[in-house]
């Protein structure tokens, strides 16, 4: 029986019927030392990987696999690159210089990097192979709220500056676009295209998707009560929706798509005490500081001829190290600056993808208010204001304080710390009234252009992934690169693991046809 099932489903696959994500994965083998003839067994082959980000340490700990003897070089003082958590006593120093220090309360965390992991992704192979233990990330939840206000060139009609749930918004939009298409259907509008039989079935899908009444959209409990049910004969009351221009006119409706991205539909996944514990452990994993030099910015990279010479700072003094080979994690905005003797083709190749803007606020609150006031537990609110969010965390439910996403847009950047945090809780306070402001302990930005030794959240290839491109992604010399840049996973963990795997495979290769 299980035989028939898997049959049927692979059938089913082959029709195109399922989308089998799992198509997304590269098929990765981790090298070993036994596809390597005897005499590159014997000498083992020295690689020096740039950046102990997500890419970097992959690629590390997939070669360390096959004996391959890795020394990572990395700027910062820790492992994980943009996969940044910010905890109490974490100090930033963005390139302006100007300084921040965290002040949440112990055990309080916001990842201002990475905060999602769809089911999908090799992200979570990795969490299992290292043992990091995962939690769901609540990415869409009925209780959060949509939020539009009127522009110079919009207005949002009677909704405009209201917040609405998410589960109401859908209730009245699925609601009246369904009763349009069950009138359209039953008044013949589609005769030229549905047999009758279809446009009942259709019709029927719309009175469930709707939740129609005699073929009309009247609300519903659906959409939320007034005032609750209870116990006795307390049916609880169900409100009366807005007309449906009003609900059209909203452009609610618009924002529902979100939660049907390939990436960011639910389940989606979060490691259990911030996101760098991945990292963490892939540098564990690595051999730690055995493996890993931090603080030690590279500041020359050079092919030999046969090997690799990297110069980098440490404790002050500049300091060499040689390899045979040299894999570049660093993001292209900053590699493009550091001397090499690249090819001049190398070198325009990393000048062409542009950095995104972009950044995010934690808010520390002295009381979990969205979850004692508001019934909110996680989920994001979204806004057509620059903060374009709010993140209500999904760790630690029911506890006394909690840290809340309150921007992530790129709209801050240029702003100084403390108006940074004034725009986002002014905006806030709109949406949730002044329990936002009043009830802040403390706040800490990530602005990601003005981060050194990332310049920027994640790049865009202008034009799509051309040239240079195709030309990162082959080695100039014996220095190879990879990142979620060179991938096409920009802007997810997923990228930069498929990208290290991808480089290891063919260094791999490269090493067992050199010796052979
Ligand atoms: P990096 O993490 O940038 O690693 C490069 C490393 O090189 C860094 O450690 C850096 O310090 C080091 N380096 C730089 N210069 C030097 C130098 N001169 N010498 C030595 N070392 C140097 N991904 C998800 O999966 N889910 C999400 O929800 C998600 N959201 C995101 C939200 C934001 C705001 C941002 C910024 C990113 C998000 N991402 C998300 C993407 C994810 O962070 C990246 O895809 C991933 O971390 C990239 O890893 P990497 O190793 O390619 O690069
Ligand atoms: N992958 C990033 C996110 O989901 C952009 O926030």
């Amino acid at each position: 029986m299980v035989g028939g099932a898997t049959a049927l489903y692979g059938g089913m696959e082959a029709l195109g019927l399922f989308a089998s994500p799992a198509e997304a994965a590269t098929d990765f083998q981790p090298p070993r030392a036994a596809d390597l003839p005897d005499s590159a067994r014997g000498r083992r082959t020295k690689v020096v990987v740039l950046g102990a980000g997500t890419a970097g340490l992959t690629a590390a700990y997939e070669l360390g696999k096959a004996g391959y003897d890795c020394h990572v070089l990395e700027a910062r003082d820790r492992p994980g690159g943009r996969a940044k958590t910010i905890r109490r006593g974490d100090r930033l120093t963005d390139t302006d210089g100007v300084t921040q220090v965290c002040r949440f309360d112990d055990g309080l965390y916001f990842n201002a990097g990475p905060a999602r992991i769809p089911n999908h992704h090799v992200t979570l192979d990795y969490c299992r192979e290292l043992g990091v233990e995962i939690e769901a990330l609540v990415n869409a939840n009925a209780e959060s709220l949509y939020y539009h206000e009127n522009t110079s060139t919009t207005d949002y009609g009677p909704l405009a500056s209201t917040p609405v749930t998410h589960r109401q918004a859908k209730a009245d939009v699925y609601g009246y676009v369904s009763e349009l298409l069950a009138q359209a259907a039953d008044q013949g509008a589609l005769a030229a295209v549905l047999s009758s039989d279809d446009v009942d079935r259709l019709v029927s899908f719309a009175e469930s998707l709707g939740g129609l009444t005699g073929g009309r959209y009247v609300g519903n409990s659906r959409r939320g009560y007034v005032d609750a049910p209870g116990a006795g004969h307390d049916a609880g009351v169900v409100g009366t929706p807005p007309s449906m221009s009003a609900v059209l006119q909203s452009e609610f409706g618009t924002r529902f798509a979100f939660e049907f991205g390939f990436d960011q539909a639910m389940m989606m996944w979060q490691p259990v005490g911030g996101m760098d514990r991945i990292s963490a452990a892939l540098a564990d994993a690595v051999g730690g500081r055995r493996r890993i030099t931090y603080e030690a910015p590279v500041t020359q990279i050079s092919n030999t001829g046969d090997g690799v010479r990297v110069s980098y700072r440490s404790n002050g003094r500049v300091r060499t190290i040689e390899a045979d080979y040299c894999i570049s994690t660093i993001p292209p905005m900053v590699l493009k600056d550091i001397p090499s003797n690249f090819s001049q083709a190398t070198k325009d190749a990393l000048t062409v993808p542009t950095a995104a803007n972009t950044g995010k606020i934690g808010l520390q609150y002295g009381r979990r208010w969205w979850e004692e006031d508001d019934k909110i537990f996680g989920g994001i609110t979204a806004t057509n204001m620059d903060i374009s969010g709010i993140w209500y965390p999904s760790s630690g439910f029911l506890g006394r304080k909690g840290v809340v996403v309150g921007y992530y847009s790129g709209a801050y950047t240029d702003l100084s710390v403390p108006e940074r945090a004034a725009r986002a809780v002014a905006q806030g306070v709109k949406i949730h009234g002044t329990k936002y402001r009043d009830e802040l302990d403390t706040s800490f930005s990530v602005a990601w252009p003005k981060e050194p030794y990332s310049l920027g959240g994640w790049v865009s290839w202008p034009g799509g992934r051309g040239a240079a491109y195709d030309h990162l992604l082959r080695p100039d010399g014996n220095v190879y690169f990879a990142g979620d840049h060179l991938s096409y996973l920009i802007a997810w963990q997923a990228g930069a693991f498929e990208s290290a795997r991808q480089v290891v495979t063919d260094l791999h290769q490269r090493v067992a046809a050199t010796a052979a």
